[in-house]
């Protein structure tokens, strides 16, 4: 029921570099591996809590702290673009399972009335999700929101979750997209590291960075 916006200097640095149409498929892919591990430490960073534990140093006893939970992360990676942006969340949650979903608009439908567009679901395989679980849906690109909101729909519908925490995560975000699934997933928390302007009649976020898929993988 919140947004957050990410603000660490290196996701905007990371993030204007793949925006730029310069940057080509092997660094655009890295860059998206560097967002993605930047985004996990800052989520641990915000939303999640430490607790003190004892610490035994060579030479004495001490106190350190912990990050709780990191062993209940369930990571859904939505193919194809989230793949790399997953693999950099995986550094920050290296004990993480892993949910994958192939979802993709259909783009040749164009968007409807009310600016979403059809979605077809080909493949979901997703971990059993606990009442304990810190459940993060990744996919750089957040534009009319029909992506995000029909794998919600499986990742707790399908699978009847009710997870403890429930992070929404993209790159580039268009208003609409937040909008629409905020209201329709008031439970989830949305991160993002840019708020863009609007989406074009296409569906593409303005000024965004063109097609994630495409130019990670071609
Ligand atoms: C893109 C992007 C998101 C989705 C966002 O995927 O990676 O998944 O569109 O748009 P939405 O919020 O309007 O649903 P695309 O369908 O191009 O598939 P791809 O990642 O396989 O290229």
């Amino acid at each position: 029921d919140d947004a957050y916006l990410i603000t660490h200097a290196l996701a905007k640095d990371t993030l204007s570099r793949l925006r730029d149409v310069e940057t080509e498929q092997v660094a655009f892919r890295k860059g998206l591996v560097k967002l993605g591990r930047i985004c996990g430490y800052e989520i641990i960073d915000g939303a999640m809590e430490t607790e003190y534990v004892g610490v035994e140093t060579p030479l004495t006893e001490t106190t350190g702290e912990r990050v709780r939970g990191l062993g209940d992360v369930v990571i859904i990676n939505i193919l194809r673009a989230a793949t790399p942006f997953v693999e950099g969340l995986l550094k920050a949650f290296p004990r993480a399972k892993q949910g994958v979903i192939s979802a993709g608009r259909d783009e040749e439908a164009g968007m409807d009335e009310e600016g979403g567009f059809p979605i077809t679901i080909d493949y979901v395989k997703l971990p059993e999700i606990g009442a304990e679980d810190t459940v993060i849906v990744a996919d750089p690109m957040l534009a009319t929101g029909s992506t995000m909101t029909a794998v919600l729909d499986h990742v707790l519908g399908a699978a009847d979750a009710d997870p403890a925490d429930l992070f929404v995560l993209s790159a580039v975000s268009a208003p609409d997209g937040l909008l629409r699934v905020g209201e329709e997933f008031p439970q989830a928390d949305l991160m993002t590291v840019a708020i863009d302007d609007y989406l074009d009649d296409d569906g593409y976020i303005i000024p965004g960075l063109g097609d994630a898929g495409d130019r990670a993988f071609g």
